[in-house]
């Protein structure tokens, strides 16, 4: 990881797979504290696939000025086919070394942090920094964006609740996280939805029945159930419900919403300390690894780490969440 025999004069930033509220804050945290360590910082727009057609800039502290309540990302963000290849690769190894880059801070998830690697092996020194609303990086407690993606989802769950309650109806909320459930899982905890349903666990059609059927008798009005897109379809689970249950029940598919607005201040936080720690690497020569919280204080571990820890499902959060919501 340390690397005393390089120079670090001239680093880049890019944002890479989807974006995620926090993103705008963690560049402008990584060129004023590049500015500040004396450096020159460039922008690279729309990720790897701008790296490869060299869409670079060079960013100044008023590039950065007023951007980090905002959502998405100035920067541009892609998932690039070409960067999937050898060619690809090598062509933005290339433009970074034209522009006499020494570091490479990425912006991004897994797949991000995949390209990351191969730009490493190719002789970049390389940072990661997490930035994904699905928080399915094993490595870190919480990703840059995922708790901005549950207020998100809170706050439609609220509106939502508001009209099964009015009309009696069951609601099923489809949220993102093909592979990962903590959307849903943390949103239905904090929203206090009937049930969630994951990837990570197998869904008890029976037990969900009888919860909906026992709050119906108890008098509820509302059913708000939480699912990840990557179970099952929705509207089929959707009927199987009406027919078990007698109750109507409509979806509400949150999709692209999730991933814009504003970032809550926790993720502003996060990324502001994450955005100045990875130039602060930089800067100490501690290269090829990625920036990590365990909820209070930051860490960091080699990107092979990163990239081959598998996502640990909260199961004492989905056991508290299944409790309260007898
Ligand atoms: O990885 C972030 C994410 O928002 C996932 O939750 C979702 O499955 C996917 O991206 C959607 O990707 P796209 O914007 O390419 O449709």
């Amino acid at each position: 990881m340390e690397r005393e025999n390089i120079k670090m004069e001239s680093i880049a930033v890019l944002c890479s797979g989807g974006d995620a509220p926090g993103m705008n804050a963690a560049l402008r945290a990584v060129v004023r504290t590049a500015i500040f360590n004396g450096m020159r910082i460039y922008g690279i727009h729309d990720g790897y696939r701008g790296l490869i057609d060299n869409d670079i800039e060079e960013l100044k502290v008023s590039s950065v000025s007023d951007i980090m309540q905002r959502g998405g990302t100035v920067l541009g963000s892609a998932r690039s086919e070409r960067f999937r290849h050898e060619e690809g690769q090598q062509r933005a190894y290339e433009v970074l070394k034209e522009h006499d880059i020494d570091g490479l801070i990425v912006l991004g998830g897994d797949g991000s942090f995949k390209g990351a690697l191969d730009l490493q092996e190719k002789g970049m020194q390389v940072i990661g920094i997490p930035c994904t609303i699905d928080n399915d990086l094993g490595y870190t407690t919480y990703t840059i964006g995922f708790l901005t993606a549950v207020e998100t989802v809170l706050d439609a769950v609220g509106r939502l609740r508001d009209t099964s309650s009015s009309h009696g109806i069951g609601v099923i909320v489809e949220v993102m996280g093909r592979h990962c459930g903590d959307i849903a899982l943390f949103a239905g905890l904090a929203g206090g939805a009937e049930a969630v349903i994951v990837p990570e666990v197998e869904f008890d059609l029976d037990e969900l029945e009888r919860k909906i059927t026992n709050g119906e008798k108890r008098g509820k009005k509302h059913q708000i159930i939480i699912k990840a897109e990557g179970v099952q379809r929705t509207e089929e689970i959707c009927r199987i419900l009406e027919e078990r249950t007698g109750i109507d029940f409509r979806t509400t598919i949150l999709g692209h919403v999730q991933r814009g607005g504003a970032p809550s201040a926790l993720d502003r936080i996060l990324a502001s300390r994450m955005g100045s720690l990875a130039v602060e690497l930089l800067v100490q020569k501690k290269t090829g690894v990625a920036i990590a919280t365990n909820g209070s204080e930051l860490h960091y571990v080699s990107m092979e780490e990163a990239v081959n820890t598998p996502h640990k499902f909260n199961t004492d959060i989905y056991r508290v969440m299944r409790e309260l919501s007898i």
